[in-house]
């Protein structure tokens, strides 16, 4: 196993982070060039900020083994972050989230340096049977935990659970809810979740990188608030922040169930990806999202800096600086 090099000598030191041009990997690839780290990051097409901050890019994709080869020569990590949160078929999660860690997993084999790889999972993998995109997610786990065990190679899974921050699109259906002045909430009033702020998820990756070993351990890292929020703590975040009362009204799974999957029909037969689906509804209804596998900061240098309440007024300036809200 290779030991990562003291802080004089990060820069002789390649990280690839696949992803780099979504919303978690951007933040990623920015955090590890602050740490000093030389990044390559594996694109579908060109883009001018990654390489405008010194980041070498290979153009390929997680279907494309030639360019993944490509991709990890010489690498000392592999930050893999690339994934697929929305997807029309079950097929389709499968193809990009296990498949595609497979085959990533596969071009790493075939290069002469062995490198450290940390899989971006998600909480959701914690329950597999809850949805296509959470049972992918676990395969991908499966497939890594499988190859450390053949190979020696060291591996950290992380998985975040709902993570937010300026520019994610995800999230901006919710802002947007919790910033008018009744939030329609599909979800249970007793549910709790964790949250993280995509700085801090970023800042844990470029932490981890950091450590000798991780050994193949599972992390669930969050913004510290201990057991997590329910939906009426984020409708009080944002009603302090705007300085409004919001009202806040549960919608039921079984109002939204038969709409949900009348949409979600037509947008297949039209062949388009689905926004909202029966499998979300199912993971959105799911009473417990709280992380319980948080890394102790002993262990990785790592303590979360952004709570929602500042996390929230972050993301809404940015929101409504950029003209989204
Ligand atoms: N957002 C969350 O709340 C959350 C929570 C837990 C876990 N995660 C996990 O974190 C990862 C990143 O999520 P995100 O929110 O940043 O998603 P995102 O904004 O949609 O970014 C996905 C990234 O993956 C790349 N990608 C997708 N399919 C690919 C393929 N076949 N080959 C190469 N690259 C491909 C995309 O490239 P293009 O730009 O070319 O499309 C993009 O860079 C995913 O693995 C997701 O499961 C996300």
């Amino acid at each position: 196993m290779t030991t990562p090099a003291p802080l004089e000598t990060r820069a002789q030191q390649l990280v690839v982070i696949t992803g780099a041009t979504g919303f978690i990997g951007r933040t990623i690839a920015a955090a590890v060039r602050r740490d000093g780290w030389s990044v390559r990051a594996l694109v579908r097409r060109p883009d001018a900020a990654l390489a405008a901050e010194g980041i070498d890019l290979v153009t390929g994709a997680l279907e494309d083994e030639a360019s993944l080869r490509r991709l990890v020569a010489g690498a000392g990590f592999v930050i893999h972050c690339a994934g697929a949160i929305k997807a029309r078929t079950a097929e389709a999660f499968h193809t990009v989230n296990a498949a595609g860690t497979e085959r990533l997993l596969a071009a790493m084999a075939q290069v002469a340096q062995p490198s450290r790889l940390i899989l971006m999972s998600s909480l959701a993998a914690r329950e597999p049977s809850l949805s296509a995109y959470a049972a992918s997610k676990r395969a991908g786990e499966t497939i890594a935990l499988a190859d450390a065990n053949t190979t020696a190679r060291d591996l950290c899974i992380v998985r975040p659970p709902a993570v937010y921050g300026p520019g994610d699109l995800t999230t901006l259906g919710l802002f947007r809810t919790l910033g008018s002045r009744l939030a329609l909430l599909p979800g249970r009033s007793d549910a709790r979740f964790s949250l993280i702020y995509v700085e801090d998820l970023a800042e844990l990756a470029s932490a981890l990188l950091r450590k000798p070993s991780w050994g193949g351990q599972i992390i669930e890292p969050d913004d510290g608030q201990a057991g997590g929020y329910r939906w009426a703590d984020l409708v009080a975040v944002a009603g302090r922040h705007l300085r409004r009362s919001v009202r806040t009204c549960y919608l039921p799974a079984g109002l939204l169930w038969g709409p949900v999957k009348a949409y979600e029909a037509v947008m297949r037969l039209a062949g388009s990806v689905p926004t909202v689906s029966t499998d979300k509804l199912r993971e959105l209804f799911h009473r417990d999202w709280v992380c319980r596998l948080t890394p102790p900061a002993a262990c990785t240098c790592w303590q979360p800096r952004v709570q929602f309440s500042e996390g929230f007024a972050r993301t809404w300036s940015w929101y409504t600086r950029s003209g989204w809200i």
